[in-house]
This record gives structure tokens, sequence and C-alpha cells, in this order.
């Protein structure tokens, strides 16, 4: 198998975007990885979907976009992990380069979400969790977070404090990122005055509904420098976990076993454990979540993800930074795109590219990226070569 690096990367903004469609956004960030790469075609292309058929009613994805990208007859697929659609599409992107089957493949993924009203949002959404124990029975994702939030309260004593302090630091991030969805800075008061969703989650503990598209060239490592005058990012690590679609399934629903094996696996592919990774995008769906997927990745013991953020550890320039982006909760959350978005934000840091969200000296970085509540996970490991 051959190592890959990425050597390009486009990003749309994220937010409620009325004047695009599904196409639009997906060729917007593809053209963009494009031209950052500075290639002049592309051999194959993955894209990341959850559901284009309930938000759009738009299938046969894959062949779309090729068409209009203009790149038809190249291979293109669709592919779909719910909201790990987008790290699916990145590994999938991987594999085919490391392979030898292709040299330059585009890796995207895209979500309009907007076009429907809330209760077909959180319906098409709900899709994801288990169908006939779950979701017939009215359960929802903040309903399920919600579930676990209280769970990790009671067996570790996480406060609602600690809970609110994921969107206080992400939103102050996200405050740097020019393409976020709601740059604007909040206080620890401000998500706990705000309205409840799923006790107890407000609505600021929520990663919010999203349009958005982002897009990254993968390419063999020893091509990369010749392809390309961007510093390449190299993965070195890759791992892909399932874990029971439904919650009521697993013997601890304060853990997330897909997360600890997806990121096992890459540990042991890179060579590096938790204390080498210098910054992390993961997967903030709901604040519990991020408090979760730091102890899942090993960053922190188990219940010790809350007082970490409470103190500010997970600060850009604190222990490790985490969703330097602004995560799913301030940059936005297009479910399918998120996790190659998730790959921009480190490809970025990791060339000195972030600006005024710069973590100094970033060589290594992670993503992790997950579908549904965690039935799904999918991590990569990057390092500047
Ligand atoms: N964060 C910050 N502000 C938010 C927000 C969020 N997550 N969601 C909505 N808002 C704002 C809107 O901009 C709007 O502001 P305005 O009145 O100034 O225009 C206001 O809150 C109400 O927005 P609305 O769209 O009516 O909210 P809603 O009640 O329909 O939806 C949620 C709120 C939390 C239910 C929705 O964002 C949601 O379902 N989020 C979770 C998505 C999800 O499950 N993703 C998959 C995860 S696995």
């Amino acid at each position: 198998m051959r190592d890959v690096a990425i050597i390009g990367v486009g990003l749309t903004k994220f937010g409620e975007l009325w004047e695009c469609t599904l196409r639009d956004l997906f060729v917007e960030a593809a053209l963009k990885a494009i031209d950052d790469a500075g290639v002049d075609h592309i051999d194959s292309m993955y894209v990341g979907c959850m559901s284009g058929g309930l938000f759009v009613g738009q299938e046969h994805i894959g062949a779309l976009m090729a068409d209009y990208l203009g790149q038809g007859p190249i291979p293109a697929s669709r592919v779909e992990s719910a909201c790990a659609s987008g790290g699916l599409a990145l590994k999938s992107g991987c594999i085919e380069v490391a392979s030898g089957l292709s040299d330059i493949v585009l890796v995207g993924g895209v979500e309009k979400m907007t076009d429907v009203g809330g209760d077909e949002c959180t319906y098409a959404l709900a899709t994801a969790s288990d169908q006939e124990w779950e979701a017939f029975n009215g359960i929802t994702f903040p309903g399920l977070y919600a579930m676990m939030a209280v769970a990790h309260m009671h067996k570790y004593g996480t406060t609602a404090r600690q809970l609110a302090s994921v969107p206080v630091k992400n939103h102050d991030n996200g405050s740097k990122n020019p393409t976020a969805q709601f740059p604007q800075k909040i206080t620890i008061e401000d998500v706990l005055e705000s309205v409840m969703v799923a006790d107890p989650l407000h609505i600021l503990d929520c990663s919010p509904v999203t349009d958005g598209a982002a897009a990254a060239i993968v390419v063999p490592a020893d091509l990369a420098k010749k392809l390309s005058k961007k510093m390449p990012v190299k993965i070195i690590g890759m791992g892909h976990a399932t874990d029971t679609i439904a919650l009521h399934s697993r013997p601890d629903i304060t853990t997330l076993g897909a997360v600890v094996k997806a990121a096992a696996n890459a540990y042991k592919m890179s060579g590096k454990g938790p204390k080498d990774i210098q910054l992390c995008e993961v997967h903030d769906c709901f604040s519990i979540a991020e408090i979760m997927v730091t102890e899942d990745l090993g960053f922190f013991e188990k219940g010790k993800g809350g007082p970490a953020v409470e103190k500010g550890e997970t600060r850009i320039g604190g222990k490790i930074a985490i969703n330097t982006s602004g995560g799913l909760k301030s940059k936005g959350h297009p479910v399918g795109a998120s996790g190659v978005a998730q790959a921009v934000e480190i490809v970025t840091q990791l060339r000195g590219e972030a600006g005024d969200r710069q973590v100094k000296g970033a060589r290594i970085g992670m993503t992790e990226n997950m579908g549904g509540t965690g039935a799904s996970a999918i991590v990569h490991i990057m390092e500047v070569m």
C-alpha cells in the first residue's frame, strides 16, 4: 500500500444558504480544492452525503456531482455513514490512492439541510438512529444525546457548567473562522439561559442545521511535492469502527466504543499516541459528545473531560486544542460534509494558514467524525511532510 497525502482543500461558507443548491455547494468546494492543489485533472471522486433524498429529493449524487463538476466520465461514488459520511469519503479516497488504482482523488462532502422545515429535518436526522426501536417511538438526536449526558453526569459528576464550557470555547474559536455559521461569542450564562431542547441540553449545546460543502485532494505521498507547491499533509493513521446503532444495546452509554476502537487502530497505524496529538477536530454534535470523545480518544481520563474543558485545557494554547474551527457547534454541521470539513481545518492548521486561530508549531493533528450516537466512527491522524 502507498502512503497518501492531502495537497489541496476547499470549503464553502456554512449556514442557511438559500441562494445555493446542493450541486452548487459541492462544485464550489471541489473547485476550491482543485485550485488549491494546483492539479489539472482528477482521476476519481468520493462524495459523502447523508440524506440528499430526504433533504432535497436528490439521490444518485456521485454521478450528479461528477457531471456538474465537468469531470465525467471519471468514476464517482456517493458514500453514506450518517454524520460520518464525510469521514468515510476521506477514508475511501485514501484507500483508492493507497491501492494504486488512482493517483489524484477528490474527496468531498455536502449537505443542504435548510430547504425542509424543522420537523422534516428532525425526521431525516432520526433515520440515523434505530428506526424500529428509537425513531419510530419519537426519540430525536437531542433526546438520545441528552440520555448520554444524564448518564455521564450521574456516573462522573459532570456538571451543566462543564457542558456549557464546550460551546463557549467553540464559539470563541468560531469567532475567528470566516466560514462559521454562528461566529458570535457566547458565555456560560447565555448557554444555561438558552431554551431547553432535551434536558440537560439547551439550544446552545446543540450543533445547528446547516448547508455547506467541503473537499480535499488526496494523492500518493511520493508524488505530493511534485504535484503541488502547497505543503502536503500526510495521512499517517486511519481507524474506522462500528458500535450498536441503538443506545439501549450498549453496556455503558457514557463511552463511545466505536471511537475507542477507531482511535486505537489509528494510533497503532501511525505509531503515535494521544500525547503526540497537538490539535483535534472532534464531532461535537452536542456538548456532551465533545466531552465523551476527548476522553475516549485518550486525551483525558474517563470522567475528566468535563473538568478539562471547564479549566480551559482544550482551548487554543491549552494542553490540546480541540475544535479550533469552532467545531460543529459554531462552524455548523452540514452532516455529510462535516468529516471532510474537519480535515480541511487540520490541513489549514498544519500548513500554518489558520490566521487568528492558528495553533503555534502545529505538526500533528487528528479528526474524529461519527455517525448517529457513535454507531460509526472514523479517525484520521495527519502530519506535515
Ligand atoms: N446554535 C445557535 N443558535 C441556533 C441554533 C444552534 N444550534 N439552532 C438555531 N439557532 C438560532 C436560529 O438562528 C434562530 O435565531 P433567530 O431567531 O435569531 O433567527 C433561533 O435559534 C431559532 O432557530 P430555529 O431554526 O427555529 O430553531 P429550531 O428550534 O428549529 O432548531 C435545534 C434548534 C437545536 C432543534 C436544531 O438546531 C437541531 O435539531 N439541532 C441538532 C441537529 C442534529 O441533530 N444534527 C445531527 C447530530 S448527530
